[in-house]
C-alpha cells in the first residue's frame, strides 16, 4: 500500500534568521524557544554561519535541527567567504537553505548553481530546502506556474533520485518581509503545481517530500496556511526571531 501523506508527513517549521542576531541575542531566543516549545512537528533553526558553534551548543539534547542558510556548491578551495557542506556537516548542520530569493536576487544565484548547491548538501547528508517562488511582476503576468516549475526543474535534473531527499519551500517573492502574505488557496494552488511535478520525477516517494510555505507566515495566518493539504510546513523570517510568535507557529503546526 502506497504510504498516504498525512502517515509519513511531520510538518516541519524552519525559522530563517537570515543576517540577524548576536551572541547574547541567540542564548536568550533559543532558550526561551526550548523552554516554551513542546513540538509535534520537526523544527529547526537557520542561524548566520558565525553562530553555528553556539547554536549548536545551545541546541544539543533537543529536538531542534540545525540549518544554515546557504552552503558552496564546491567541496572546497579557493572560494573565498564560502562554507562547504563538510564544514557545516562538521557542525551538525541537518538543513540548509538553498536559492533563497535573497541570493537570487543580490548574489545573481542562477537555477543552475541552486541546483549545485542542492547536490552539494545532499552529498553530505544536508537536507536542501530548495527554495522558490515568483515576483509580484511575474505573477501579475500569469507566469507563476512557469517560474516556480523552472527554478525546481533546475534542482530535480542536476539530482535524479536524490530528489526524494530535499525539502521545497515556496516563497512568492512579494510576500517576503512584506507582510503580504498569499491567501491559503492561492498558497495550496502553487503547492500543489509543485507536488504534480515532484510526482512525475520521483513518483512513489513524492508524497513524502516537504513542501514549506513561506513569506510573512506568523502567529495569525499560520494555522490555515498549515491546514492545507500540500503545505507540509513553514520557512519563517520576521517572527522566527521573536520566541512567543515562533512558538506559536510551532504549535499550530500539528
Ligand atoms: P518572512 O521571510 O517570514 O520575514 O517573510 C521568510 C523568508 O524569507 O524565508
Amino acid at each position: 500500500m502506497e504510504a498516504t501523506r498525512e502517515m509519513t508527513n511531520r510538518k516541519l517549521i524552519a525559522g530563517n534568521w537570515k543576517m540577524n542576531g548576536s551572541l547574547s541575542a541567540n542564548e536568550v531566543l533559543l532558550k526561551a524557544l526550548l523552554q516554551g516549545a513542546q513540538p509535534a512537528c520537526d523544527v529547526a533553526v537557520c542561524v548566520p554561519a558565525p553562530y553555528l558553534a553556539q547554536a549548536r551548543g545551545l541546541l544539543a539534547d533537543s529536538s531542534f535541527a540545525l540549518g544554515a542558510q546557504d552552503v558552496s556548491a564546491h567541496p572546497q578551495g579557493a572560494f573565498t567567504g564560502e562554507q562547504s557542506a563538510a564544514m557545516l556537516q562538521d557542525f551538525g548542520v541537518r538543513y540548509a537553505i538553498v536559492g533563497h530569493s535573497e541570493r537570487r536576487q543580490y548574489h545573481g544565484e542562477t537555477d543552475d548553481a541552486v541546483a549545485a548547491k542542492a547536490a552539494a548538501a545532499l552529498s553530505k547528508g544536508i537536507t536542501p530546502i530548495v527554495c522558490v517562488g515568483e515576483t509580484l511582476a511575474e505573477r501579475d503576468a500569469g507566469r507563476t506556474e512557469e517560474v516556480v516549475k523552472r527554478q525546481l526543474a533546475a534542482v530535480i535534473h542536476v539530482n535524479g533520485h536524490c530528489i526524494s531527499e530535499i525539502v521545497v519551500a515556496y516563497e512568492p517573492v512579494w510576500a517576503i518581509g512584506t507582510g503580504k502574505t498569499a491567501t491559503p488557496e492561492q498558497a495550496q494552488a502553487v503547492h500543489a503545481v509543485l507536488r504534480a511535478q515532484l510526482h512525475h520525477a520521483a513518483s512513489q516517494h513524492a508524497a513524502g517530500i516537504k513542501i514549506l510555505y513561506g513569506g510573512s507566515m506568523n502567529a495569525s495566518n499560520a494555522a490555515e496556511l498549515l491546514f492545507q493539504p500540500d503545505i507540509d510546513g513553514g520557512l519563517i523570517g520576521g517572527a522566527s526571531l521573536k520566541a512567543p510568535d515562533f512558538l506559536q507557529i510551532i504549535a499550530a503546526a500539528r
